[in-house]
């Protein structure tokens, strides 16, 4: 079954949900485009989220997909805190930032039962999930509205035990995606593979649909996908230069200049890898550092730098997430890539 059969949509094109670069504008966009547009939550507190639910009810009749993280809140851990600032310190030095007044700061919320309770009177049409699934029973009660339910594999055991907990799809996730990784069975680098690696050993794997995620930039690409078995695609830094979307300039800046061209899979934003453009400090603290916290918990020790680094008109401090394949991102409405991903 493709995804336009699966969603009641026109077009196979979800666009990715992007946490921090975009509201419902995106979604709403995409959505009324033919498309599947997505609204992230991971940074979004409880009446944001229901004035961006309004939002699209108001102004979509088209399905949509919502999407949430759902990692398990790690616990505080003062000595790795105290080793990550001390990895920062020079930093701090630099930009006259007092580390013992970082107030400390979770970043990214998982689903819960309270955001289901919100969730449940707009019954959203499609709920995708980052890092696994939420447990059982709020699984059963997101899909007991008619719900269709997703979530990102990055490797063949991770889509089979997506499958043995009943999503109607599975995103598989090549090491070429922006953004963080959804991986959550391993967190060895090593297990990561490219899209057309992973796609056609999912598609063989699993009987559910299979969106392929992670490089597609234009309807060739779209089209690759479709060759080696995906129901449709997921794309997402193809997006970022889009109007609808809240990119910064800095990051805009970023994405259309050479330095696109070198991502990594880092740790020092957040403390789970995540792809982004190689910046000052993924060069000189990452790509990966064994001294950050665990996610979210890493965000808050670097928020100010980033702040202070943004102010003075620089990314260095950034998170300029992107995937390997920039070379999609055109400043159009989202409506016009989407139909050109599409093939239109
Ligand atoms: C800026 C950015 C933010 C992202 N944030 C999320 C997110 O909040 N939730 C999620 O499930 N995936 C997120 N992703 C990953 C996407 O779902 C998707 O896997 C990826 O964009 C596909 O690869 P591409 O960027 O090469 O198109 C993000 C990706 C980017 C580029």
């Amino acid at each position: 079954m493709n995804i336009q059969e699966l969603f009641g949509i026109e077009l196979p094109v979800i666009q990715a949900p992007m946490a921090g670069v975009q509201r419902s504008a995106l979604t709403i966009a995409v959505s009324n485009a033919g498309g599947l547009g997505s609204l992230p939550c991971a940074m979004l507190g409880l009446d944001a989220l229901r004035g961006e639910l309004e939002a699209i009810r108001a102004q979509t009749d088209k399905p949509f997909n919502i999407n949430f993280f759902c990692h398990t809140p790690p616990a505080v851990d003062p000595a790795r805190e105290a080793a990550w600032r001390k990895a920062l310190a020079a930093y701090y030095g630099e930009f006259g930032i007092d580390p013992d007044k970082i107030p400390a700061g979770p970043g990214r919320a998982p689903f819960d039962a309270e955001t289901a309770d919100l969730l449940e009177a707009f019954e959203p049409p499609v709920v995708s999930f980052h890092f696994g699934l939420p447990s059982p029973d709020l699984v059963a009660r997101v899909k007991s509205w008619g719900t269709k339910v997703l979530s990102a594999a990055t490797t063949v055991e991770e889509a089979r035990w997506l499958e043995a907990r009943g999503v109607d799809a599975v995103i598989a996730q090549g090491v070429e995606a922006g953004g963080h990784r959804g991986m959550f069975l391993s967190d060895a680098l090593s297990t990561q593979v490219g899209t057309f690696a992973l796609l056609p050993q999912i598609v063989a794997a699993v009987k559910c649909p299979v969106i392929a995620a992670g490089g597609i930039a234009d309807a060739r690409g779209v089209a690759a996908a479709m060759a080696l078995g995906a129901a449709g695609v997921q794309v997402g830094t193809a997006y970022l230069l889009c109007p609808e979307a809240e990119t910064t300039a800095i990051h805009r800046a970023a994405l259309k200049s050479e330095s696109a061209r070198h991502t990594a899979l880092t740790n020092v934003f957040t403390g789970r890898p995540a792809r982004g453009i190689v910046n000052r400090i993924i060069r000189e603290v990452g790509p990966i550092s064994p001294a950050a916290p665990a996610f979210p918990l890493a965000t808050a020790a670097i928020a100010p730098l980033r702040a202070k680094a943004e102010g003075a008109g620089s990314g260095d401090f950034s998170p300029l997430w992107s995937g390997q394949n920039a070379s999609g991102c055109r400043e159009i409405p989202a409506e016009e890539l989407t139909r050109s991903l599409a093939g239109g």
